[in-house]
């Protein structure tokens, strides 16, 4: 049996079913829980970036009124090592300076002005060592990443004859600087003690990993910590994983016996919480006078921190990305006395397809073939590092439908040959890519007596729509209207999922509603077939339509019983199904990739050399959409921050002292809507039957991939100046 196609909610352009909340304030952030006794945690941080700390002077701040609290390394609590995933955390355990930055110290006190103004009064003498901050001048210390996230080198066939037997070769270096994730919301924690057991609610995205992670630190079971998530301001990674404030705030509500609150300023979100590195990639691309590649091998170095590793994995796409004999792939990293990179929007596919995208371009220039001819050439119709089918792409149509809708046939491949008055005008072209990933879930479904029905599954909702696509897909497997489905997630008391990053949520958690929902269907009809009383006594499932609340038989509506009916008579409070979902044998089988592809006219004004977007499509083929409107809206943000990417974010640190210059959003820039053209956004229908039950790929990251290439070619093709280097600047068009 099924869902009547007509009562399909899953794929339409549902309004946010939390958007009122948000917009009238109910949507509680981590930092807005009304908590009795709330006391204010400021964390003091090192001003230089590698030494030891000789002298901690708190005097003055533990003399301030309503300050409760000054811990230091002197007077922290022990803590019970760094079990967990994720990344090594600073406690305030020893006298070591590993980074600017560093919280050295946490002040508590009643109120946040107090707190703030107590820890300006620390004093502090360091004794300092000369840091390694510049990893171009250390490119010698590059070593082979240790840990296991993936293999840091592939290789297939032999990369160096490809390249000798070239007719034509391009070979570049690409570079990308430190950039920070900058959400709205910043982190924040509120630490609350009921007795042994605590309570976070904290802004993560991965309610999951920081109970497992402060449960460590503080050397307590899992079970006695509570993480709660309900709203995120955006996280783009860096909330993907517990950072060191997180168990300070618990450890500080535990000295000062009252719940504290610790919210990071706008300035501390710039070192302590994680960052994209910097890299330096090399592309070299062999092919034949007619396009077709022979070699390809794409290596990158990244910089990770002293004491933990982080990989930009910036030649991933290039593993699978074209059909080439000939494949390799190196990451490196080289050691810096900064905090530890993380995950940052499409880590590796954002960076990564910035040098291979580009150098893509620069073959085809060589070549003298039209860029996206030159990628159908080579067009992989298998994965070739795997040598496995793909489980569907739809890379070819997304190349048609963003060239006509763009109408890249009128372009002329002539750099400086298009203008408008006075400005150059360029059009470039990329390849978007990113893979489909997929992580074990669980979900319950409840329907109740009522006629309503709960999804409770762990999960988060960091701004993307999680709670109103779950909706949708709980709809659909329940046959209940949307309007009567209420979806909680955001507490590690519900259900485990996974953390919600790698753009899996959708695949994952999705999965699992899914699942939950058709069993808790299911157990239902099984109640009315097998009752006499029913309408529907000794019909088979096949003839059952489940719809707005009821059991339709087919073709013959008037015979039908609602939910409440059925649970009524039956006198049951709710029906209940849990379903844990996890991926199985697909990924043996098939290659799992959302592809796309990303068309940019810029306008360049060849006096200053500003460079304005002015035109965007892009086309994606990224499984069933869940929601046209939020999958729209992830792919529009992902496309936005790609043009930051390109044109201005760009983290500069004092090469002296490894302070951030310009920790603030008015020095960082992001784009604003006067940066933003219109950008249209294409979906190909894609189904996919072999990737998960609901076919979902994913959209949480593709967007970005591809898109600063595409904005480079498209300089290149305004101005015939190449950058190379991440962002582009006017100074670098001069
Ligand atoms: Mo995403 S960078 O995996 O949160």
């Amino acid at each position: 049996m099924n869902t009547a196609d007509t009562n399909k909610v899953v794929g339409k352009p549902l309004n946010r079913v939390d958007g009122h909340l948000k917009v009238t304030g109910g949507a509680r952030y981590a930092a807005e829980f009304p908590v009795a006794k709330i006391a204010y945690g400021v964390t003091i941080q090192s001003t230089i970036a590698k030494g030891k700390i000789t002298q901690i002077d708190t005097k003055a701040a533990e003399r301030l009124p309503g300050v409760l609290a000054v811990i230091t390394h002197l007077n922290a609590p022990k803590a019970f090592g760094d079990k967990g995933g994720g990344r090594k955390l600073q406690v305030l355990q020893d006298n070591i300076v590993l980074y600017g930055g560093q919280h050295i110290g946490i002040v508590v006190a009643d109120t946040f002005e107090r707190a703030m103004h107590a820890a300006s009064l620390v004093q502090v003498r360091y004794e300092e060592e000369k840091p390694t901050l510049n990893m171009r001048e250390n490119l010698n210390k590059g070593y082979v990443p240790k840990s296991n996230r993936m293999p840091p080198d592939s290789s297939v066939g032999n990369v160096t004859q490809g390249l000798t037997s070239a007719a034509v070769r391009i070979e570049q270096t690409y570079t990308t600087p430190v950039e920070n994730h900058n959400p709205m919301e910043p982190h924040a924690t509120t630490a609350v003690w009921q007795g042994d057991q605590l309570l976070l609610y904290d802004a993560t995205q991965g309610i999951f990993q920081v109970q497992e992670k402060v449960a460590g630190v503080l050397g307590i079971e899992p079970a006695n910590v509570r993480v709660m998530s309900y709203y995120i301001g955006g996280g783009f990674g860096c909330k993907g994983s517990a950072w060191s404030h997180v168990p300070l705030a618990a450890m500080a509500a535990r000295q000062v016996k009252r719940p504290v609150k610790l919210v990071l300023g706008r300035i501390q979100m710039y070192g302590p919480v994680g960052f994209r590195p910097e890299t330096i990639q090399q592309v070299s691309l062999g092919a034949t006078r007619d396009g077709k590649l022979t070699a390809l091998r794409h290596t990158g170095t990244s910089q990770t921190s002293t004491f933990d590793e982080f990989i930009e994995p910036v030649g991933k796409s290039a593993r699978m990305m074209y059909a080439c004999p000939n494949i390799e792939t190196s990451h490196r990293l080289v050691q810096l006395d900064q905090g530890t990179p993380t995950f940052m929007r499409a880590p590796g596919e954002a960076s990564g397809s910035f040098a291979l995208e580009s150098a893509m371009d620069e073959l085809a220039y060589a070549l003298k073939i039209d860029p996206i001819e030159l990628r159908l050439r080579n067009y992989a119709e298998v994965d070739p590092s795997k040598n496995l089918p793909w489980s569907s792409k739809s890379l070819r149509e997304c190349y048609k439908v963003a060239a006509e809708r763009f109408g890249w046939q009128k372009r002329n491949p002539k750099p400086r040959s298009m203008r408008d008055a006075n400005y150059l005008i360029g059009w470039g072209m990329a390849t978007a890519t990113y893979p489909t990933n997929r992580s074990s879930a669980s979900a319950i479904a409840q329907i109740m007596a009522d006629g309503t029905a709960v999804i409770r599954t762990g999960s988060h909702d960091i701004g993307t729509g999680t709670y109103t696509v779950m909706t949708q897909v709980a709809a659909e497997a329940l046959g209940i209207p949307v309007e009567k489905i209420r979806i909680e997630l955001g507490d590690t008391n519900l259900p485990e999922t996974p953390v919600s990053g790698g753009s899996q949520t959708a695949a994952s958690v999705g999965s699992a509603v899914h699942l939950a929902g058709n069993q808790a269907r299911a157990k239902l009809m099984q109640l009315a077939l097998a009752d006499q009383k029913s309408p529907l006594y000794g019909l088979n499932e096949q003839d059952i339509i489940a719809q707005d609340g009821q059991l339709l038989v087919k073709n013959k509506s008037s015979k039908a019983e609602t939910y409440e009916a059925i649970l009524t008579r039956h006198g049951l409070k709710m029906i209940e199904a849990r379903a844990d979902a996890k991926p199985g044998e697909e990924k043996e089988k098939y290659s799992m990739h959302s592809f796309g592809s990303q068309f940019a006219e810029v306008r360049v004004n060849p006096d200053s050399g500003e460079v304005r977007v002015t035109r965007w499509v892009g086309a994606f083929g990224v499984g069933r959409l869940l929601n046209a409107k939020t999958a729209n809206s992830q792919l529009i943000g992902g496309i936005v921050y790609g043009i930051g990417m390109a044109l201005m974010e760009h983290t500069v640190t004092d090469p002296n002292r490894g302070r951030v210059v310009n920790a603030d959003l008015a020095e960082y820039h992001v784009p604003v809507n006067a940066d933003i053209p219109e950008i249209d956004v294409l979906f190909v229908d894609e189904r996919d039957p072999h990737i998960n039950p609901l076919g979902v790929k994913g959209v949480g990251e593709i967007g970005i991939t591809g898109v600063a290439a595409a904005i480079a070619n498209a300089v290149y093709h305004a101005t015939g100046k190449r950058i190379r280097d991440l962002p582009i600047t006017l100074d670098k068009l001069l």
